[in-house]
């Protein structure tokens, strides 16, 4: 599709030309890559779009941290932002202890970059929202002191690359989804003071590199796995 915007495209057909044009045509070629590549511009519009849609379901923000998330500040210079020096896609959102109230949207799982979450000490509430799962390169995500409510998403057992789960002093219910066994690099499991029922999931035990699991201060039943 690129090749095909290059208006001189027939010239790639007629080898063979002197050295210097192909040189040329390269270089123009690798020219008009640069400017179309971050052309994954797509991309860049999705993780514009799905903070926005962060930034709509909070509700209340009495320190003004997200007035800097406006048109005139480019999304990887709002508060809180982080993005890959290259690709200019969001890797961290790190709002910690600013007392926001409102729910974590759905749309966060478009941000598909996205390393790392720390939303701690807030007054989020609500469910924490499925499509989390999608974040496949999610490596820490930390949603404790908060007012989540509902169950612990099944679908955090696809977010592979997972090392801390932090979920603790919230209101979640219902049982430990057993599918987060299958989450094999976690080395911190915290999901203290909420309102867990039943046991312990046995494939849990399964986690060799777990380090911290802390499941204190819940409804919890029957026997260490
Ligand atoms: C946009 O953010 C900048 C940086 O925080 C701030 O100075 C400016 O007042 C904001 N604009 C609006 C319209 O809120
Ligand atoms: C939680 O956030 C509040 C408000 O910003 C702050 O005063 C408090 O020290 C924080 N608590 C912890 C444990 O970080
Ligand atoms: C982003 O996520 C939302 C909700 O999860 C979805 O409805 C929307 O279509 C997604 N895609 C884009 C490109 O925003
Ligand atoms: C759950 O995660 C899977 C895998 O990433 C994704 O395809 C699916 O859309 C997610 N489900 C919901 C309800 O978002
Ligand atoms: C948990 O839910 C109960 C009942 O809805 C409510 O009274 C309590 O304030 C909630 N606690 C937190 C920390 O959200
Ligand atoms: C969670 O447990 C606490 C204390 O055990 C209780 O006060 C609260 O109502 C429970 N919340 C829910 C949502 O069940
Ligand atoms: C642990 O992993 C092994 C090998 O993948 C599997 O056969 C077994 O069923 C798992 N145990 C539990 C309790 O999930």
């Amino acid at each position: 599709m690129k090749l095909r915007k290059y208006p001189n495209d027939s010239s790639c057909a007629s080898w063979p030309v002197s050295d210097l044009h192909v040189i040329i045509i390269f270089s123009a070629l690798s020219l008009m890559q640069l400017i179309i590549t971050p052309g994954s511009a797509l991309g860049n519009d999705t993780d514009k779009f799905a903070l926005m849609k962060f930034k709509e379901s909070i509700a209340n923000d009495p320190h003004g941290v997200l007035t800097s998330w406006n048109d005139s500040v480019h999304f990887c210079n709002w508060l809180g932002i982080t993005c890959g020096k290259r690709h200019q896609r969001v890797t961290a959102v790190d709002l910690e202890s600013y007392e926001l109230r409102g729910t974590l949207s759905p749309y966060i799982g478009n941000l598909s970059f996205l390393r790392f979450i720390n939303l701690e000490n807030n007054s989020f509430f609500g469910e924490i929202p499925q499509p989390i799962g999608r974040l496949s390169r999610l490596q820490h995500l930390t949603l404790g002191s908060n007012m989540f409510k509902g169950k612990i998403p099944v679908n955090l057992s696809y977010c592979s690359k997972l090392r801390n789960l932090e979920l603790g002093k919230n209101n979640l219910t219902g049982m430990i989804p057993l599918e987060l066994g299958s989450l094999g690099k976690i080395v911190q499991l915290v999901l203290q003071q909420n309102n867990l029922t039943g046991g312990i999931p046995p494939s849990l035990g399964n986690i060799s590199s777990l380090a911290l699991f802390s499941v204190g201060y819940n409804n919890l039943v029957g026997t260490v796995p």
